[in-house]
């Protein structure tokens, strides 16, 4: 068998690539894959010892190598396009480690003004602790990201789209001017996943997921990943040894599993996230929608030029405040209250509830959003039984 499969691509659509990538790479016989469960693995002797505990090997000891940890890793980076790939405990695992990597006392990095919560934390609480300055600049601006580069600038931290209010950054632009700079870039393609967006061919050096999300697919399991070339993730992997933060093996199993239905689910994410924007747009108690797929968003161009689809995410404005937005979801009789998204049933929450006790509220004001606000990641349900769920709730 072709264990190069995905790889080598041979002329066969996502879907079929995907169904026959994690088995072989895992080298089983099972047509579903093993998990390797064993954190020790055999060395023959020690000409075979060396060779297993080389960097990236996939059998040794399971924080340094895991096969199944490996295959996961393989095949994320075969769809991103990237040399090789790595798999972590979480998605902020996964951040913290190349950040970690990457930077020293005295360095600076560029952020967003819009990250996940658990980056501007770690941007604007953990990193100044250690010597990191960081600037964070408004990612619809390239002149904003050039502006804020210093000479002690070591990397651009990006996401796209970033929620709440589905900013997308420019990727080609910014990565041209990293590169002429001679500045790493790294994205968060969390939200996007590879099927709708390969932040590689823009020209991103590292790029990160929280598997936890679209990856995995079914609110089950936690996990992160990165991919890069191999010189980009050495330093990453040597730090990993020491923090430990890699994936465990049933995690990688489960995200393995998941990845094997991602082309047909994001297809049902993007098909419902483009309804349920649209009918939004048109209904009295709704003020703004922030949705990329419409023609009605800012950077809707940027959108259909960097992405194939947009996703299941979308938020929007009630007018009624935040009174309608809580009336509104104790009406709803599908989507989940819960803070976690990007599995195949619908989740929503209400921006001031989740960040309000964990930013100030000016923070909040800055980041532009609004009391009435709501989040809504549309699931893989069927779309009318959603839009008719909204609409009563509405
Ligand atoms: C865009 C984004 N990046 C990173 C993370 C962190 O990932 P994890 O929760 O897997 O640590 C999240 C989690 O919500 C996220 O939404």
């Amino acid at each position: 068998m072709n264990r190069d499969l995905i790889s080598d691509n041979n002329g066969l659509s996502m879907t079929t690539r995907l169904l026959n990538a994690d088995r072989r790479l895992a080298g089983d016989l099972g047509v579903s894959p093993a998990i390797h469960q064993s954190v020790n693995y055999i060395a023959r002797d020690a000409e075979h010892l060396e060779e297993i505990s080389q960097p990236f090997g996939p059998h040794y000891y399971s924080r340094r190598g895991n096969p199944t940890s490996a295959a996961l890793a393989r095949v994320i980076a075969d769809l991103e396009g990237g040399e090789m790939g790595m798999v972590f405990a979480s998605g902020m695992g996964a951040i913290a480690t190349s950040l970690m990597a990457y930077t020293r006392a005295g360095d600076h990095i560029v952020g967003q003004a819009n990250h996940y919560i658990g980056i501007t934390e770690m941007i604007d609480k953990l990193l100044p602790g250690y010597g990191v300055e960081a600037t964070r600049v408004d990612q619809t601006s390239l002149a904003a990201f050039e502006e804020a580069i210093r000479p002690n600038t070591k990397l651009i931290l990006l996401e796209t789209p970033a929620n709440p209010l589905m900013q997308i950054t420019d990727l080609e632009a910014v990565c041209d001017l990293a590169r002429s700079r001679g500045i790493l870039t790294f994205c968060d393609n969390t939200f996007a996943t590879p099927i709708n967006q390969r932040p590689m061919e823009w020209g991103v050096d590292i790029v990160m997921h929280s598997a936890t999300k679209y990856i995995g697919g079914h609110h089950d399991l936690l996990a992160g990943s990165i991919t890069a070339s191999r010189a980009v993730l050495e330093p990453i992997w040597d730090l990993s040894m020491t923090t430990g933060a890699i994936a465990a093996p049933f995690n990688s199993w489960l995200a393995l599993r998941g990845l094997r239905t991602l082309e047909l689910r994001m297809a049902r994410h993007n098909a419902n996230g483009l309804a349920i924007a649209g009918f939004l747009e048109g209904h009295p108690a709704v003020g703004k929608v922030y949705f990329p797929g419409l023609p009605t968003h800012p950077q809707h161009d940027l959108a259909s030029r960097q992405m194939s689809g947009v996703g299941g995410l979308l938020t929007f404005d009630l007018k009624g405040g935040y009174a309608a937005g809580q009336a509104f979801i104790k009406r709803l009789k599908l989507a989940a209250y819960a803070s976690s998204l990007g599995g195949v049933s619908s989740t929503l929450v209400q921006p001031a509830a989740l960040f309000g006790d964990r930013l100030p509220a000016a923070a909040v004001e800055k980041q532009g959003i609004t009391p009435g606000m709501i989040r809504f990641a549309a699931g893989i349900e069927n779309t009318e039984d959603l839009l008719a769920d909204i609409d009563q709730a509405l």
